[in-house]
């Protein structure tokens, strides 16, 4: 089977009711979402600190898809067999975050999940190029991290050029930040097949109003598929 660039949705419980996420995770795949993204934050290398690996162990028997789960963390290395044993699928690490990230990678495939590379806005699609052999997704950051609900930056040069060197390699390419229905057929024009979107999934619905979800992410993927269909 060739490699699915269908469109995913991966809603980031960051916009999640904190009291409830099981409730929450449950809700979101019910509704259609593809993948659950979970946002790790060390009050460090962004200025917000969210969940640790006891967390995020406790998110994964909710999960019945994919818990995808980016690190914005500094160091990462001492931390990956930890969110191994938590059930990540995906672990992404951002090439900002040390000096070692082709052992970072390494070291994600060889705990057995899947090795993403994430990219700041400020840092150019050529520091991805020479990883792409030990990445199975590049996420491209279309906001500064640390925080849902930020305007969306302009990333779609980056996207093409990094779409272009993957060629049919089996490598997705994510964004992440600022990912509506206005924004969604930009970044799948240029190449992305793996959204993120937090404030744009959640908002107006609730566990007691789920559809709402529902159709949030049904937005989202309807533009973003017109979107790749103009590619
Ligand atoms: C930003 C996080 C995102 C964030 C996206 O630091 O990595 O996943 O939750 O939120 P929205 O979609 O609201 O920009
Ligand atoms: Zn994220």
């Amino acid at each position: 089977m060739s490699f699915d660039r269908s469109i995913k949705i991966a809603p980031s419980i960051l916009s999640a009711d904190f009291a409830n996420f099981g409730q929450e995770i449950r809700a979101i795949e019910a509704q259609g979402a593809d993948w659950v993204h979970v946002d790790v934050m060390d009050g460090h290398f962004v200025p917000n600190l969210t969940f640790g690996p006891p967390a995020v162990k406790a998110f994964r028997p909710h999960v019945k898809t994919v818990m995808d789960v980016h690190l914005m963390i500094a160091p990462v290395d001492p931390y990956i067999e930890a969110y191994a044993e938590a059930g990540a699928d995906f672990l992404t690490a951002h090439v900002e975050a040390g000096p070692h990230i082709h052992r970072t990678l390494q070291a994600t495939r060889a705990a057995g999940m899947k090795a993403g590379v994430a990219l700041n806005p400020g840092t150019p699609a050529e520091a991805a190029l020479p990883l792409l052999d030990l990445a199975d997704m590049v996420l491209v950051m279309t906001v500064n991290p640390g925080f849902g609900g930020q305007k969306f930056l302009d990333m779609t040069a980056k996207i093409r050029t990094i779409r272009a060197a993957i060629g049919d390699r089996p490598i997705h390419i994510q964004v992440d930040g600022g990912i509506d229905p206005v924004t969604a057929p930009l970044v799948a024009e240029a190449g992305a097949d793996s959204l993120v979107a937090g404030s744009a999934v959640f908002r107006g619905g609730s566990v007691d109003n789920p559809g709402v979800y529902g159709e949030n992410i049904a937005a989202i993927r309807a533009a973003a598929t017109a979107g790749q269909k103009t590619a």
